[in-house]
Parts: structure tokens; C-alpha cells; sequence
């Protein structure tokens, strides 16, 4: 039988964990992510079940595995996994170099913020006016990428940049 003392248990164990979401919810605006279309708040927020990375990305807008994959080409290859998982390959072709879709590599860039993370994540995530769905979960098909998927996938393509030049999203 269920005693006093472990439903008020519990309850704090309850309470807890909303001051922790709260908590969490909170630092995670930090961040300030805004739709690609319109400026718009972009709507993606930290979960239960986002990955330390995710949540240090959502936090400060910093990937983590951008300088962690420039150092490490096995580690990258998990953004190149999922870039193939999730069919991105069908428009930008198997390395991100091109095909219906832009090339993700060179030094073209479709909007000039996508030489920081954040800008790239944006449009990955919410999408373009120019012909790119939204792919992040939160933001229309669950079976979409989280967070940590499109992280991953973000510094994979800067393991492949080939445009020279600067490199900001590696300061
Ligand atoms: C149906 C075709 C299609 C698919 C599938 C697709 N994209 Fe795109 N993508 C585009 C088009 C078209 C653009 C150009 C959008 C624009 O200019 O507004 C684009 C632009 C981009 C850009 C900006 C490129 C640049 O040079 O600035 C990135 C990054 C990107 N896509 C990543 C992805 C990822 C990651 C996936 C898989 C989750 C994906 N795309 C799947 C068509 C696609």
C-alpha cells in the first residue's frame, strides 16, 4: 500500500521536476533562434530528451560538435549518416555538393547568416522560402530530426566546406 510519506515523496519528486523544466526552459531562450522566412521566433525548445550538446546549442547558440568533428573525421561521420538518413542526399547530393538543392560546401551561401551554426541550424530547422521544409520534429513531423540530429549534420558539412576563404563558425 501506498503510505503518506511516499505520495508526498512523490509530489516532491514532481515539483522538482517542473522547477527543472522551468529552470531549463528558461536558459534555453538564451539562444534567440529565429525562423529563416520571417524573423519569427523559430519555436524549438529544449526537451527532456535532448543531448547535453543540444542543450549547450540551445543555451548558447554554440554546436559543440563543429570544433570536436574538424578534429576528429570518424566522429563527423555520424552527421554524414544522418544527412543520408533523413534523404537531405536526394537534393544536395551524398557529400551536400549540389544536385536540385544548393551545394552546402562551397562558398555560396543562399542567406549570409548561414556562415554561423545558428543560421544554418535556422534554415535547416524551419526551413526557407526557397524550396526547404521544415525538418526539426517540434515543428511538424515527429519523426523529423531533434536538435542533436540537426547539430550533428550542421558540423559534418563544415568538415566538408571546401569555398576557402574564412571560416567564421569555427571562432
Ligand atoms: C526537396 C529537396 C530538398 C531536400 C530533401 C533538402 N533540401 Fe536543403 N535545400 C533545398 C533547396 C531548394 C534549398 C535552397 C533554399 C533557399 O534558397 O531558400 C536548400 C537549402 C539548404 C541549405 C542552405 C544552403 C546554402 O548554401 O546556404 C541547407 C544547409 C540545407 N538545405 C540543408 C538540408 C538538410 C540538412 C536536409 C535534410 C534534413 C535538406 N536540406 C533536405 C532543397 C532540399
Amino acid at each position: 500500500m501506498l503510505g503518506n510519506k511516499s505520495i508526498k515523496a512523490a509530489l516532491l519528486v514532481s515539483v522538482l521536476g517542473l522547477v527543472g523544466m522551468t529552470l531549463s526552459t528558461q536558459a534555453s531562450a538564451a539562444c534567440n533562434l529565429v525562423k529563416t522566412t520571417d524573423g519569427s521566433p523559430l519555436g524549438v525548445k529544449a526537451s527532456d530528451t535532448d543531448t547535453p550538446q543540444a542543450k549547450q546549442f540551445l543555451d548558447t547558440c554554440v554546436n559543440p560538435y563543429t570544433k570536436a568533428y574538424a578534429k576528429d573525421a570518424e566522429a563527423a561521420k555520424a552527421g554524414k549518416k544522418k544527412f543520408g538518413y533523413y534523404s537531405c542526399t536526394q537534393c544536395h547530393g551524398p557529400n551536400g555538393g549540389g544536385q536540385v538543392g544548393p551545394s552546402i560546401t562551397d562558398s555560396t551561401w543562399q542567406y549570409s547568416k548561414h556562415v554561423t551554426d545558428k543560421g544554418l541550424f535556422e534554415t535547416i530547422a524551419g526551413g526557407s522560402n526557397g524550396g526547404m521544409f521544415a525538418w526539426h520534429q517540434q515543428l511538424g513531423n515527429p519523426e523529423n530530426l531533434n536538435t542533436d540530429d540537426i547539430l550533428k549534420i550542421v558540423a559534418w558539412l563544415r568538415t566538408q566546406y571546401k569555398g576557402g576563404g574564412e571560416t567564421p563558425w569555427m571562432n
